[in-house]
């Protein structure tokens, strides 16, 4: 299939771009690099051995979307440009709707005109607020989000369902990731935030990496085993891979299909200190602060639906997460700027 990946520089686009092309598939990206670098995608290319096409621009511009279409035979799309966030987006609300939801409708607008009525979405296990369930099978109703960020994701699942449902040559494949971490194997590809790290990952390898002095553990009176917050890492290499299983359901015309990405398992904040230090040998220096404003105690993702459907499951466990992320980061202090 020739698939265009919008956002196919940044963190996840630019693993899914690896798997991609190792599935024989061909690759066109849409990228206005706004929080990336070309360079990820020069390094797909080292990492692959093969070639991919790059458009940069935004998915805002139908002029640009226009001329992808009219160059290229595009069979589906694989969306993760978006603005990410969350704190970003309470200070900047307009943006984020501006970005991701008015970026989106141009962008399955230009899709439509052209026949192309094949999407996987990017959405996010900010989907289900503060989780009915736990583990969170996809049957669990969304909830409230805290922060504009959230619901861009939650309100882009429903127009694109919506859109599907008066439509049935759309297939909508949406994508509910919870916390990707880790780098790609050859330590050339992974997360490269600007300014301080939001992310608890990033912003413990910065620690190590001495950009940092301490991490701050947000919280430790959460009803959990030791008081800090749990989560569902996984591995950015099995998320890749679960967007090329996902292709499948648009192969069968599947129609729409959701499906959460994660491994099942949660881990603490300090689980997950504990497993970096164990598999890097190095310290992290911690302080404990207060809760962070929108956080929740606990998110962890019932799997089932993607192994039964997909015949994806998460390979990578966390201490190959922790080694991953540390080998990105260690081989590449400034990130894309080395
Ligand atoms: P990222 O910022 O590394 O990648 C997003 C890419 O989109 C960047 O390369 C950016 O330059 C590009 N982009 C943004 N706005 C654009 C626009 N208007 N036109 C063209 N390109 C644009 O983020 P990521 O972590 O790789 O996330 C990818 C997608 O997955 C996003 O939609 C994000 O919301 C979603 N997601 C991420 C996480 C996470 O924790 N990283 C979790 C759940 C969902
Ligand atoms: C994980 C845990 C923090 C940083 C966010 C978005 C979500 C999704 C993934 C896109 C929490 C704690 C963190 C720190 C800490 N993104 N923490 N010190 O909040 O689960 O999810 O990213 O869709 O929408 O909200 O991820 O990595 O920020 O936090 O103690 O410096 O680490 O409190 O318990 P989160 P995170």
């Amino acid at each position: 299939m020739n698939i265009l990946v919008t956002g196919g520089a940044g963190f996840i686009g630019s693993h899914t771009c690896v798997e991609l092309l190792n599935a024989g598939e061909e690759v066109v990206v849409l990228d206005n690099l706004s929080n990336s670098s070309e360079k990820s995608l020069e390094r797909v290319k080292e990492i692959t051995g093969k070639e991919l096409k790059f458009y940069k621009g935004d998915i805002l511009d139908r002029d640009i979307l226009g001329k992808i279409f009219a160059e290229n035979k595009i069979d589906a799309c694989i969306h993760f440009a978006g603005l990410k966030a969350v704190g970003e987006s309470v200070q900047k609300p307009w943006e984020y709707y501006q970005n991701n939801i008015s970026g989106t409708l141009t962008l399955v607008d230009v899709m439509r005109q052209n026949g192309c009525k094949n999407i996987i979405f990017s959405s996010s296990a900010t989907v289900y607020g503060n989780p009915a369930e736990i583990p969170i099978t996809e049957n669990c109703p969304k909830g409230t989000c805290t922060n504009p960020y959230g619901w861009t994701k939650s309100m882009l699942e429903q127009i694109l369902s919506d859109m599907q449902k008066a439509d049935n040559e759309w297939n909508v494949i949406l994508l509910r990731y919870f916390n990707p971490i880790g780098a790609h194997k050859s330590g050339h590809i992974g997360e490269n935030p600007n300014g301080i790290p939001n992310n608890l990952m990033p912003y413990i390898t910065q620690v190590a990496i001495g950009k940092l002095e301490r991490l701050g553990v947000f919280g430790n009176d959460y009803d959990t085993p030791d008081g800090t917050g749990v989560r569902d890492y996984i591995h950015v290499v099995d998320l890749a891979d679960g967007h090329v299983k996902a292709l499948k359901k648009i192969r069968e015309n599947a129609g729409l299909c959701i499906y959460n990405l994660g491994t099942g398992c949660g881990y603490s904040v300090l689980d997950i200190v504990k497993n970096f230090e164990e598999a890097t040998g190095v310290k992290i220096p911690y302080d404990i602060k207060p809760r962070r404003a929108g956080d929740i105690a606990t998110c962890y993702s019932d799997a089932t639906k993607a192994k039964e459907e997909l015949g994806w499951t998460a390979k990578y466990g966390i201490k190959e997460m922790c080694e991953d992320s540390w080998r990105w980061q260690s081989n590449n202090p400034n990130g894309y700027d080395d």
